[in-house]
């Protein structure tokens, strides 16, 4: 595996412009969808209940592109610049995995599937990467849903992979999905 990785701070799709965030991105992060318990709901966080854990998240960012192991974009719309989510890449062994959230209210258009696939067109431009992929709940039938759109295969079940502490108190079964370099 090689140590660094260095992709774009933006990203454009036909739609969407994926940016790396900001320190002042907080109180729009708290207000768009960071308190929504329906986005939350099969994330590994807790609904935020204060700004602060809006500029906590930031930090987190922030530190996983100095350390060049964890890179996060906000997505804003190109026309409106209005923020409507973000995704992540988390560089491991002989990939990255993806993890992303969209508001409530720009769900069913299609953007993540957009987003998806301009990770997944960056990755497979660094020739260091050979597996993309994302694991999501079993119940979580919307994100199963960009995965296959975005050309990932299922791989099968990850049983008891992932705490998502606003569903239950134990780890839950996942869907494995990944795109090959080969695939
Ligand atoms: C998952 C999420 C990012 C999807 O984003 P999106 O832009 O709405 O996704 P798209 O519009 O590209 O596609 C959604 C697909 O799921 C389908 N879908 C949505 N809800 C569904 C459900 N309850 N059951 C079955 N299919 C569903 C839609 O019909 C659509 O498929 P289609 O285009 O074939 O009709 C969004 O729902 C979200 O942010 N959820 C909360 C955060 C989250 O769960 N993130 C993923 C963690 S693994």
């Amino acid at each position: 595996m090689r140590d660094s990785m260095t992709p774009p701070e933006t990203l454009q799709t036909a739609r969407l412009i994926l940016r790396k965030p900001r320190e002042d991105d907080a109180p729009l992060i708290f207000r768009t969808y960071g308190q929504d318990a329906e986005v939350t709901r099969y994330l590994m966080w807790r609904p935020h209940t204060h700004v602060q854990d809006a500029q906590t998240a930031i930090q987190r960012f922030v530190s996983g592109w100095t350390s060049e192991t964890r890179f996060c974009w906000l997505i804003v719309t190109r026309d409106a610049d209005e923020l409507v989510g973000s995704i992540a890449a988390r560089k491991d062994e002989n990939g990255v995995n993806l993890g992303y959230l969209l508001a409530r209210s720009h769900w069913g258009r299609g953007l993540m599937t957009e987003a998806v696939a301009a990770i997944v067109r960056w990755a497979f431009s660094d020739p260091s990467i050979f597996r993309v992929w994302a694991v999501c709940d079993v119940e979580n039938r919307a994100s199963a849903r960009v995965l296959e759109k975005a050309g990932f295969l299922c791989e099968g079940v990850l049983k008891q992979w992932s705490l998502q502490p606003n569903v239950s108190a134990i780890p839950r079964d996942c869907y494995s999905y990944a795109q090959t370099r080969q695939s």
